[in-house]
């Protein structure tokens, strides 16, 4: 088997990372000499430093005082650590918008705001981009060459849309582009529908806010511009650091499945993928939804590029902004810290270094508490994490070799988001899809994350839940990828609209209806607490939510609806095509039918685990696959001690290289990474 591994995320080093944002600029200079000896008792390799840097930078418009960052490069430098260095942009200094408004960003309302907050920016303002480009020519310049410089670190969390008039002509400009005529535009869009025809380009405005809102095309293309406003901005950022340090890789720190920017297509323009993982705002840690959405975009981020990326910042305790401030209880800082290196990450880093004495986030959690000790739990924690990422250094360009993939696409969650019918309603389109792929990994199986036009030909099955927009070509790929052998799972919502939110004249695309062997007709959307059912293998199953009617047309019919006029439809088939098969699930499902169904289709089509265990769901077994060993790492997301068993065998070691039993206790909450050796 081709075991496929990575080269480093930096040159200069070659393990695992552990960092932080780091931010000396607002501390004084006493702090900082605790600041490196505290990041030698955690094993720290790197830092993000200068983010919000740009007016201790530039403390006036073109005047640049680069004497603190220097000191702090040379101390990361002396002490043997790499800087993500950042470009300062996503907090602009206050003379720039004083003396330059048209830099401010404008909301949907149409209104500029003042000065304040951060990544506040307009998007298309040549002044901003002449002052952005003024910084990161004088940054690259300085630092190019420097021994600690590691990767450049692109701005912050970009995100958010600007509708400013000149972001609006941008627009226009790329609409022109896009469909070359006004006619076009209009048939796309429908206008003529309620009247909507445009008769002039100029007549087009941003949707939203108190403009047009009733044009779902309009409403799409608004989210393809934005995300491509971000993208700009970052290709923008990117040239101009390559023009002075071509080898230094570029990056920026995404947010999970964070809308405003489709992740598939800024990845493409990254060197490596960077993500910042804040998961317990929706939930309790030990709830499967919440772990188990966690594993999943880290899974989406290193199916991105399709290797191993960086979570660039976790807290190392709790964050101000959850909705419940609850610390970590004891092990579990480890293990979200381990969960993304197992799926995938290079290593953990973190928000932040040292706790913000004032203004937003002070009390948010940090590796260097207000108290300025090192014999705090949260610090002691830390310090183990960088003893143990420090001994596992082979982990570091491994990789998990999926041969199953769920789709998640950015253009399926902006349809699902602006279409008229749905955007108030109940598609959950994210969580949708996290439940498909909670019954495959639940399984021990490795699972990547594409989007609807990603290579599928290397994976034995491929499950696209609700994929409501079809690109183009996406159905002929779709079925290209069956006939060829491979298993697919569609749903209801699938191939509702083309990719101008057109529903399909004629019904869905032919090569859809051809590989599903059905056609829908219509659906059906219950009522909480309603439900119809259906058996399937004998065993009874809740239909909740969606209910789509559809007749098959070649399909075998699996499963029926148990109820209502629709009774005796299908709700489950299985479709032969050329060398493939297609599933179709008429229904919203729960897990318990995903486990079963996916358990059934996975040895259909001789999917095993990475490491084959036995144990509680709670307990999650993950590989990732080095040269000449996988490294296992069981993770226990239960607050509750549990035990599994690697049924694979051995031998197992330790990461001293002890032997370990297959059998492994774990506390609440716990951890164990092992090595199973390669033999041959
Ligand atoms: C984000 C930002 C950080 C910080 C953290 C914690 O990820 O990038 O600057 O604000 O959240 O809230
Ligand atoms: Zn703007």
């Amino acid at each position: 088997m081709d075991r496929r591994t990575h080269p480093p995320l930096f040159r200069q080093h070659s393990g695992l990372l552990h960092g932080a944002d780091y931010n000396p600029e607002q501390w004084p200079r006493e702090t900082w000499a605790d600041d490196a000896r505290f990041m030698t008792e955690v094993k720290f390799t790197s830092a993000s430093v200068g983010i919000f840097s740009w007016v201790s930078l530039e403390p006036a418009e073109g005047r640049f005082e680069f004497g603190w960052l220097d000191d702090v490069m040379d101390i990361l430098a002396r002490d043997g650590r790499f800087a993500c260095l950042a470009t300062p942009t996503a907090a602009m200094p206050a003379w720039m918008s004083q003396k330059y408004p048209e830099v401010l960003r404008t909301d949907p309302d149409g209104v500029r705001r003042k000065h304040g907050n951060r990544v506040n920016f307009c998007w298309t303002s040549p002044v901003f981009r002449d002052k952005v480009a003024a910084i990161d020519h004088a940054l690259a310049e300085r630092y190019a060459g420097h021994p600690a410089l590691g990767c450049w670190h692109i701005s912050n969390e970009y995100g958010g849309t600007c509708h400013c008039s000149l972001c609006e002509a941008k627009f226009r400009t790329w609409l022109q582009a896009r469909y070359g005529s006004l006619d076009a535009l209009n048939h796309a869009y429908w206008t003529a529908f309620w009247g909507h025809t445009y008769t002039d380009w100029s007549q087009i405005e941003i949707p939203g806010g108190k403009g047009e809102g009733s044009v779902f095309g309009l409403a799409l293309d608004w989210k393809r511009f934005s995300s491509q406003q971000i993208i700009d901005m970052y290709c923008y950022e990117r040239d101009i650091l390559k023009s002075h340090t071509p080898d230094v890789p570029c990056t920026t720190n995404l947010m999970g499945t964070y809308d405003c920017v489709d992740g598939f297509a800024i990845s493409k323009e990254m060197d490596f993928v960077a993500w910042d993982s804040y998961p317990w705002f929706s939930g309790r840690p030990d709830e499967p939804a919440a772990w188990v959405r966690t594993s999943f975009v880290h899974d989406l981020n290193r199916s991105l590029k399709d290797k191993p990326f960086l979570l660039m910042e976790c807290t190392p305790s709790s964050s101000n902004w959850y909705p419940t401030w609850q610390l970590k209880r004891p092990n579990q800082f480890m293990l979200e810290g381990l969960q993304a290196v197992a799926h995938g990450s290079e290593g953990v880093q973190y928000f932040q270094w040292r706790q913000s004495r004032g203004s937003m986030e002070q009390f948010h959690g940090a590796v260097v508490a207000h108290n300025n000790r090192s014999d705090m739990r949260v610090f002691q924690q830390v310090k183990e994490m960088g003893e143990l990422l420090a001994t596992m250094p082979f982990v570091a360009g491994s990789g998990v070799p999926a041969e199953a993939a769920v789709v998640y696409d950015w253009e399926v969650a902006w349809g699902l988001e602006t279409c008229i019918d749905f955007r108030s309603k109940r598609a959950q389109y994210e969580k949708t899809v996290v439940t498909h792929y909670r019954a495959l990994v639940e399984q021990g199986l490795d699972v990547d994350v594409v989007d609807s036009v990603s290579d599928l030909s290397r994976y034995k099955l491929v499950v696209a839940p609700m994929l409501f927009l079809l690109r183009p070509g996406v159905a002929e790929r779709l079925a290209a990828y069956v006939d060829q052998g491979g298993t697919l799972v569609c749903t209801y919502m699938t191939g509702w609209v083309d990719q101008s939110g057109l529903a399909f004249h004629g019904g869905a695309p032919e090569a859809l209806r051809a590989v599903l062997g059905v056609e829908s007709e219509e659906w059906d959307e219950l009522y909480e607490r309603q439900s119809n059912s259906f058996i399937w293998n004998g065993n009874t199953y809740e239909a909740t939510t969606y209910c789509e009617r559809v007749r098959a047309v070649g399909a075998e019919v699996l499963a029926t609806f148990a109820s209502d006029f629709y009774a005796g439809e299908p709700v489950l088939t299985r479709n032969n095509y050329g060398s493939g098969k297609a599933y179709f699930v008429g229904t919203r499902t729960d897990i318990g039918f995903l486990r079963d169904f996916s358990k059934q289709i996975a040895s259909e089509v001789g999917l095993t685990p990475g490491v084959a265990s036995e144990g509680p769901t709670s307990v999650s077994v993950r590989r990732r696959q080095g040269a000449d060993a996988d490294y296992i790492f069981v993770l226990n997301y239960a607050q509750e001690a549990a035990q599994v068993t690697l049924l694979q065998p051995g031998p197992y070691h330790d990461l001293q290289g002890q032997p370990v039993s297959s059998q492994i206790d774990l506390e609440p909450f716990g951890t164990r990474v092992l090595v199973r050796p390669v033999s041959g």
